[in-house]
């Protein structure tokens, strides 16, 4: 048996169509086809109380009676005379009876005159069959043609009746992971409501145990934040006390661990601050002074690598988000750009306004991603399948959230040239309308 319901639905209702539609047939042809017999008796008769009024010639045509019906009328004299046929039909009594006339089974109706003469009506057993069996297909035609609309008119409904779940289904499937809104009840059939509900509730379950993770990922991030930060301070304490050159590399081994514990905190903190709701706040920012303030912060970073960092073009373009979260966004990607270009690299960063949209470029000089990695690169701890140097796998999946929460995208791809090599990050987001006037002022602003 299928599992769809709606073929289900379908082939149940139509068998049922067509067996009622198969049985009324048979029924509707059989009676005409029993209808159109008697029919055709009554003409015989007819012909026969026509025929006693005046007798036949030898070949006469039958006025008034159609010719392909075969209707003849045959003179038998007062006493059985001439070929073996007539004198047969002769002896047979008054009324309608099965016989043979010249080589053919016919129908026949005898009759007698008051002087004692005799006729006989016949008609071709063969023509009677065909013209009421032509008779009752035609009563068949109705429902023929009733049939197939009714098969139709199923399909329809099943197909509206059904398509509040087919939408259903459609809108969970088109939704992201992290997207726990109740489904809509209202206006659903009430064949659906029970499935709602319970859809409804699982959805709220989930979201109140995400959200117990995260609070946990966010209280715990918190937490150790405090300890670590002291650690570190009593290790910058170790600085000035006299130690072994054994000792101290120890200790600088201590403290790059505890600079990398306190970076991994610091992304948590922000993926749960992201994931908490509290950089959904929207506000006007300028991406080129979000650009370029990453750009400050990370400068030492780069000028210890001796990585040449810059812009090749900054316009000014605003966008509608948050700027935390831009920031955020920007900075891991830079960062990014920084850690895996190799020493003395360099890499440019572009803001310009496309049209409808802004866009950051970030580009490197790096080994790029392996075609491999792309496509898990931005979910949260994947670090590719070779992993190297620092980090927590966080950063892209940061950046991607903030894009996504402003409304934007985010794409990689690698710079494949002759003498090149290197990551190309593309972030766009949809530019914010400039008011006229401040468009104006700007403008003003920008003339000698
Ligand atoms: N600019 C880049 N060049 C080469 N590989 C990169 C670059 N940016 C990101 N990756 C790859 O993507 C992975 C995930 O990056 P990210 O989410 O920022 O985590 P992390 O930097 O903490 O490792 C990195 O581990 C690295 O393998
Ligand atoms: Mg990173």
């Amino acid at each position: 048996m299928t599992r769809s319901l709606r073929a289900r639905l379908f082939i149940g209702l139509t068998s049922i169509v067509i067996l009622t539609g198969a049985i009324g047939a048979t029924f509707a042809y059989l009676w005409a086809y029993d209808e159109a017999i008697e029919i055709q008796d009554s003409v015989l008769i007819q012909v026969g109380a026509f025929a006693l009024g005046a007798p036949f010639k030898e070949n006469q045509a039958v006025n008034g009676v159609d010719v392909d019906s075969e209707i003849g009328v045959v003179e038998l004299g007062n006493a059985p005379r001439g070929p073996a046929d007539m004198r047969r039909l002769w002896v047979l009594q008054d009324g309608l009876h099965n016989d043979s006339y010249q080589g053919q089974a016919v129908r026949v109706l005898l009759r007698t005159r008051p002087d004692g003469s005799r006729l006989a009506v016949t008609q071709s057993s063969e023509i009677r069959t065909e013209l009421a069996g032509n008779m009752a297909l035609r009563t068949l035609l109705p429902i023929a043609a009733l049939v197939p609309c009714l098969m139709l008119v199923i399909a329809i409904v099943i197909a509206r009746s059904l398509g509040p779940m087919v939408r259903l289904a459609d809108e969970l499937d088109g939704r992201r992971a992290d997207d726990m809104r109740l489904l809509a009840t209202e206006g659903a059939p009430s064949e659906l409501q029970p499935f709602l509900a319970s859809i409804n509730g699982l959805l709220a379950r989930v979201y109140a145990m995400v959200d117990q993770q995260r609070h946990f990922i966010a209280d715990a991030a918190h937490e150790l934040r405090t300890p670590i930060t002291a650690l570190s301070l009593q290790a910058e304490n170790l600085d000035s006390v006299d130690m072994s050159v054994a000792a101290r590399e120890r200790v600088n081994a201590l403290k790059r661990g505890m600079r990398r514990t306190r970076q991994l905190l610091e992304q948590l903190l922000v993926l749960a601050r992201q994931q908490s709701g509290l950089s959904d706040k929207t506000e006007r920012v300028f991406l080129d002074r979000v650009a370029k303030g990453v750009v400050a912060d990370l400068w030492e970073d780069a000028a210890v690598k001796d990585v040449e960092l810059g812009f090749t073009v900054a316009d000014e373009v605003e966008v509608d988000g948050n700027s935390f979260a831009l920031t955020s966004a920007i900075r891991n990607v830079v960062e990014n750009a920084i850690k895996f270009s190799p020493d003395g690299g360099t890499v440019d960063l572009g803001v310009t306004r496309e049209g409808a949209m802004a866009v950051v470029q970030i580009e490197d000089s790096g080994p790029g991603i392996p075609p491999a990695d792309i496509d898990r690169i931005f979910e949260p701890f994947f670090r590719g399948s070779q992993p190297s140097g620092e980090g927590s796998g966080l950063g892209l999946s940061i950046a991607r959230r903030a894009i996504d929460q402003a409304g934007g995208v985010i794409e990689i791809e690698n710079i494949i040239g002759r003498d090149r090599s290197g990551l190309r990050v593309t972030i766009k987001l949809q530019a914010a309308r400039v008011e006229a006037s401040q468009a104006r002022a700007a403008c003003n602003e920008s003339l000698p």
